[in-house]
C-alpha cells in the first residue's frame, strides 16, 4: 500500500476522529481532544495518508525535557500488518534522536497483545505497571520504555 507520513492539519480532524471510533470503540478520544492535542506545542501529530488522501493511521507523541511519550497511535483495520504503525513510530524515534531525547515511553493494555508485540519488536521493554490505568474496560497499563542511546 502506498502512503506518505505527513503532519496532521485541522482538515483531517473529522477523519481522525472517525478512525478513532473504529479503533477504540469503547473509549475513543473525542474530536475535541484531537483538536486540543493538535494545537499543543509539545505534541507532534502525524498521519499516514493513502494516495487518495484517506487517513490510514495516526500517531501523536509529546516531548518534555529529555523524555518522549506516545499519546495515541492507531491504524485502520484494512491497512494493518503492512508496517504503517512501525513507520509512524520510526518517525517518533527519529524525532527523539534529532532532539536529544534519552528515553521514549508508552503504555499498553496487557490484553492488547498485538500492540505489545509491535512495541517489543521495535525495542521497547516493560519497565512497570500502572494499576487500573485504563477505564472502559478497567485494566492495568504496562509501561514500556525505549532507550534511544541503545537504539540502532
Ligand atoms: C497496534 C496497531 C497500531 C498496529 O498497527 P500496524 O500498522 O498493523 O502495525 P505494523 O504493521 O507496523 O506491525 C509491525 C509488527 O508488529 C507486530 N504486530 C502488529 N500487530 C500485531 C498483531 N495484531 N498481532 C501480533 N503481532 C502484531 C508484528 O510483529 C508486526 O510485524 P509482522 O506484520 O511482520 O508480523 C494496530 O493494530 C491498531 O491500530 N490497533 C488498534 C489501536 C491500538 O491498539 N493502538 C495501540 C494502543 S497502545
Amino acid at each position: 500500500m502506498n502512503y506518505q507520513i505527513v503532519p496532521m492539519t485541522a482538515a483531517h480532524l473529522d477523519a481522525v476522529a472517525d478512525l478513532e471510533k473504529i479503533c477504540f470503540p469503547e473509549d475513543p478520544w473525542s474530536r475535541r481532544i484531537f483538536e486540543e492535542t493538535l494545537s499543543n506545542e509539545n505534541t507532534t501529530s502525524l498521519l499516514a495518508l493513502a494516495e487518495d488522501g484517506k487517513v490510514l493511521g495516526y500517531l501523536f507523541f509529546s516531548a518534555v525535557l529529555d523524555e518522549g511519550g506516545v499519546d495515541n497511535i492507531a491504524v485502520a483495520p484494512a491497512a494493518r500488518r503492512q508496517g504503517i504503525a512501525s513507520a509512524l513510530l520510526e518517525e517518533f524515534h527519529r524525532y527523539g534522536r534529532e532532539h536529544g531525547l534519552a528515553s521514549l515511553f508508552l503504555e499498553v493494555r496487557p490484553s492488547n497483545t498485538g500492540a505489545a508485540a509491535l512495541y517489543e519488536k521495535l525495542g521497547y521493554r516493560e519497565v512497570g505497571r500502572r494499576k487500573n490505568y485504563y477505564l472502559d474496560p478497567k485494566e492495568d497499563a504496562i509501561m514500556m520504555k525505549l532507550e534511544l542511546t541503545t537504539c540502532t
